[in-house]
């Protein structure tokens, strides 16, 4: 096998078309200081760990300075590091370190909203000359009762309207998520230079590019009109309520995002030792905007990456293989020609994917995540299976949308429970951290999922995660051509295919039923099919014969995947390689013959005279 894992390097791809992205959640990493906070010594300490996973690159939830309303989301000052994170010398440790393992590090970058305590908007609320439009102000309007109300109908997404009073300057401000978190002005140039500003001094520090958050919340409508109902909800403070049309992918937004990788492309082309500087959008929307991202009807290219949340938004433990292939292919169609795909399995704002598809699902889910073209994206946990804490209790939840839900209703929006403290040992707390209380509360099932007894393990959820990754340097898996459709409404087959190099067939079964699959249907010599990778649910073993029983059936457990090697295309490299010798060794034979002719012919001459 050892051979078939040959890789080759220089195909011309470019550092992140093909990475796996781990998205580092830091307030859950690693606590190197028994505060039971993560912190960035803690994610250095792991990133041997990161290296020896085989990770090139990570994206880390915010780490800058903030009062934690939003656990980082809420940015007081956007060139410093949160305290309890460490200092700016531990960021500067953090990035060296992660250069020397070959580890990419990409920071997020907060651009719709600040904390309400940042300068700026102290300023702002203070109308000091230049900060009086950096927010979006408005005086609101006075109801048949003479009483003041918000200027329109816009809701916040996390509940409640979107804008707060804010007695010292009189007026309403805008919010679309916490009130602590006042939505920027965009089109103030004064704004779009200050964040341009703070790119380039992260940019300097040594990130390789950005993850922009909630990117497409960046404009609003000027005329402040009320959105219409959009039938969905009766609660008129719900964000379901409204559709956003006036708050939410304005066409404004692609210019700022184009203005971004303008910014980074010049960066780039200025310093190119570090490769291209990249960035990576977040916006929960449609596919033509996201498309558009990407690049737009004019050839104007913008986020390297706009998230593809179709794995989180769109199927679930209830879906069918129609359904998965059916969100594969619409991004494929979608996305222009020459841009690298990319799949989002999970992050800390939804339920985990043991969670989503069930505990069972998780290798299935990480080979899907794996054999599709162009960039995989890991939320930090999931190599392993972590599943959601769903003990956490009221008393204990922090997440600003489940506590503005209330007690009754806060376990449907919290995000809490997949934000829990990464698993690495059975040792207290999960080997995470030395403090009494960590912040948000281990998951107690700690104790048997860890990454310490997967590791020990002879099958784990980690190990196969570590084969993918191995895996995925095959230059099959990094440019090799494309196809995935339904065998049944229960499971569904990708094949990769590289002239010169092994078919590569990753088949999912995303039923609760054990399900036979009939080879032939789609594999041209199913007889020749190698086990790559087997799940820990799996009775086989990478290497074995698919066909070992003598047929060529695979059987399926429930929501299991493997991966299959069809040897075809080696075989025949193989055959060709051995005619190319045969003819090497021909020709041989040929100029000997040749050379002993001539000198016969000469001794013959020379006999003659
Ligand atoms: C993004 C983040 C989320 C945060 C929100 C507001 O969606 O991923 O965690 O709460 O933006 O910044």
């Amino acid at each position: 096998m050892s051979s078939l894992l040959s890789t080759e390097t220089d195909d011309f791809i470019d550092w992140w078309q093909h990475a796996v992205f781990y998205q580092i959640y830091p307030r859950s990493f690693k606590d190197s200081n028994g505060d039971g906070i993560g912190d960035l010594q803690g994610i250095i300490s792991k990133l041997p760990y990161l290296a020896e996973t085989g990770i090139t690159a990570t994206w880390l939830s915010p780490i800058f300075q903030s009062p934690m309303v939003d656990f980082g989301y809420d940015i007081s000052d956007y060139r410093s590091i949160q305290s309890e994170y460490g200092s700016m010398s531990d960021f500067e440790q953090l990035v060296h370190t992660a250069t020397t393992l070959g580890i990419k590090i990409v920071l997020d970058f907060v651009p719709n909203h600040s904390s309400d305590q940042h300068e700026w908007f102290k300023k702002s609320v203070a109308k000091e000359p230049g900060y009086e439009d950096f927010y979006i102000w408005s005086d609101g309007k006075l109801d048949e009762d003479g009483k003041r109300q918000p200027p329109n109908n816009w809701q916040s997404v996390f509940y409640g309207s979107a804008w707060e009073w804010n007695e010292e300057r009189e007026q309403y401000y805008l919010h679309q998520f916490t009130k602590e978190q006042p939505d920027l002005n965009f089109r103030n140039a004064a704004v779009v230079q200050a964040m341009d500003d703070v790119m380039l001094y992260w940019l300097q520090k040594g990130v390789a590019g950005f993850r922009i958050d909630a990117v497409n919340h960046l404009f609003e409508s000027e005329t402040l009109a009320d959105e219409p109902l959009s039938g969905k909800s009766t609660d008129p403070l719900s964000y379901d309520y409204t559709r956003h049309i006036y708050t939410k992918d304005l066409p404004e937004v692609l210019d700022m995002v184009q203005h971004w990788r303008q910014l980074l492309d010049d960066y780039t082309a200025k310093h190119p030792a570090g490769g291209a500087r990249i960035m990576m959008t977040e916006a929960y929307a449609g596919l033509r905007e996201l498309a558009d991202y990407y690049e737009d009807a004019n050839g104007v290219r913008g986020s390297h990456l706009p998230f593809n949340f179709n794995f989180i938004s769109n199927v679930n433990g209830e879906s069918d293989a129609r359904d998965f292939v059916y969100n594969v292919e619409k991004w494929l169609v979608y996305m222009p020609r020459g841009h690298a795909a990319n799949w989002v399995m999970g992050n800390h704002d939804n339920p985990r994917v043991a969670t989503r598809f069930g505990a069972d699902s998780v290798d299935a889910m990480n080979m899907l995540l794996m054999t599709l073209p162009g960039v995989a994206v890991t939320y930090n946990g999931e190599e392993l299976g972590m599943e959601d804490n769903k003990e956490i209790s009221w008393e204990e939840t922090v997440d600003p949308p489940a506590r503005n839900a209330g007690e009754l209703d806060f376990q449907k929006v919290s995000r809490d429970p997949a934000r829990t403290p990464f698993q690495w040992s059975s040792a207290r707390n999960a080997g995470f951290s030395d403090a009494a209380r960590t912040w948000l509360p281990v998951n107690p099932n700690y104790v048997q999922l860890n990454l310490k007894s997967q590791q020990l393990a002879k099958k784990s959820h980690y190990k196969v995660y570590k084969l993918l990754i191995e895996l995925r340097k095959l230059p099959v898996l990094r440019r090799g051509r494309f196809s995935i459709e339904p065998l049944s409404r229960a499971v569904f087959a990708i094949k990769r295919s590289l002239k010169d190099y092994n078919t590569l067939v990753t088949i999912i079964n995303v039923s609760d039923k054990e399900q036979i699959v009939n080879l032939t249907d789609f594999i041209n010599r199913p007889q020749q099919l190698i086990v790559a990778v087997a799940g820990v649910d799996s009775t086989y073993e990478p290497g074995d014969y698919s066909n070992r029983n003598g047929s060529q059936q695979l059987l399926l457990p429930p929501n299991a995947g493997i991966i299959l090697w069809e040897q075809d295309a080696i075989m025949s490299a193989q055959r060709r390689q051995l005619v190319k010798q045969l003819i090497k060794s021909f020709n041989v034979v040929l100029v000997a013959l040749l050379i002993y002719n001539l000198w016969r012919h000469k001794w013959t001459k020379v006999n003659f005279n």
